[in-house]
């Protein structure tokens, strides 16, 4: 259910040729019936659509919902003179209810940024070690839709671009899948991470920011009060509870009073995604934090086989232990990629 609910739709490829685009993926509907759904790209009506499409494989993540095994789609839109493909530089893919989009369809909304305007890119293995697997289009389309919804968000929210921030540190920046497009934002860009090789790919590749490789263990070199956005995708999902804490506080020394940060944790839906079974979902929100176990994605570059790990959170953990440091203003499913997106505020003390 947080599954068909929060995500509703995920797409897993894109082709972009003269002709025109087309997309696959799969669409689940909780309640709207399959022919009344409306797929669009940049606010219209595909062009062609096949749909609904046998998806055997859907049942088993998602064995409750119905149409699993029928939700498959392709979707063409054919280039045509009048009508601009990357508008701002970027083709917006959705799938809604009958009723279309709306103010907050930039949530369920994924983004493809013009193949013409993107950076160098990473290396397969460094991409891996980031999204866990060398797939270049999944990278692309990842980066550019955390980075576009959480534009939308800000505007939403606080009626402020990217652009209007001073200084924005991506941290755990990775192989810059973010860092990529917040450049073309914004001049004010920091990326940290602990992952030499990383941080030297995002050097060569992303000129226009500056990055840092980082300590295991705060404290990092920047003063206090350094920044004013903070982004951190998919890194308090990697370290267990002492580690957050220490680095939850040294966010803190290093954000100004009524900074943001956008931090992501593994919601429901990931988990739906990647078939958590239901008691460990249960015993995460039990404990309030869950540490399953070491993860191996960054065993080539990291000594301490032990630090990375795969965490997750309840809501009211985060609601409550994380207040320590900052105002919680929201949790937002699904919003992170498939990741839940956290909305925090420094405190001015
Ligand atoms: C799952 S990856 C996500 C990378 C990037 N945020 C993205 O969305 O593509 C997590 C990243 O956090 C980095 N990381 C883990 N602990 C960190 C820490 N304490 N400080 C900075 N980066 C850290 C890892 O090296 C890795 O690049």
């Amino acid at each position: 259910m947080a599954g068909a609910k929060h995500l509703r739709w995920l797409p897993d490829g894109v082709v972009v040729s003269d002709d025109g685009l087309l997309i696959s993926g799969w669409a689940l509907t909780v309640w709207d019936r399959q022919d009344r759904m409306r797929f669009l790209i940049n606010g219209v009506a595909f062009d062609k659509l096949d749909w609904p499409l046998e998806s055997v494989y859907l049942t088993a993540t998602f064995p409750d919902m119905p149409h699993a095994q029928a939700s498959r789609f392709f979707a063409w839109h054919q280039r045509r003179p009048d009508r601009e493909l990357f508008p701002n530089g970027f083709a917006r893919f959705n799938v809604t209810g009958p009723l279309g989009e709306h103010r907050l369809s930039y949530r369920t909304a994924w983004y493809l940024a013009d193949p013409a305007t993107e950076p160098g890119m990473p290396t397969p293995a460094q991409i891996e070690r980031v999204i866990g697997k060398p797939d270049e289009q999944a990278y692309r389309l990842g980066g550019a839709t955390i980075v576009q919804r959480v534009e939308a968000l800000l505007l939403e929210r606080f009626d402020r671009p990217l652009a209007s921030f001073q200084a924005i540190l991506d941290w755990g920046c990775g192989a810059g899948r973010l860092c990529r497009y917040l450049t073309a934002r914004s001049s004010a860009v920091t990326g940290i991470d602990i992952d030499p090789d990383n941080v030297a790919a995002c050097a060569y590749l992303l000129p226009k920011a500056r990055f840092l490789q980082v300590d295991l263990m705060p404290p990092t070199p920047f003063p206090a009060a350094a920044f004013d956005l903070v982004v951190g995708l998919s890194v308090l999902t990697h370290l267990d509870e002492p580690v957050q804490d220490a680095w939850l506080a040294e966010l803190q020394r290093i954000t100004r009073p009524q900074a943001l940060l956008l931090l992501s944790v593994q919601g429901l839906a990931q988990m739906s995604l990647y078939r958590a079974p239901p008691e460990m979902a249960l015993a995460a929100h039990e404990k309030g934090i869950l540490d399953n176990g070491a993860n191996a994605q960054l065993t080539d570059v990291l000594a301490d086989q032990t630090y990375y790990r795969d965490v997750m959170h309840s809501r009211d953990y985060i609601l409550t232990h994380w207040a320590k440091w900052f105002d919680v203003l929201d949790i937002i499913e699904g919003m992170a990629g498939n990741q839940d997106l956290v909305l925090l505020r420094r405190r001015t003390d």
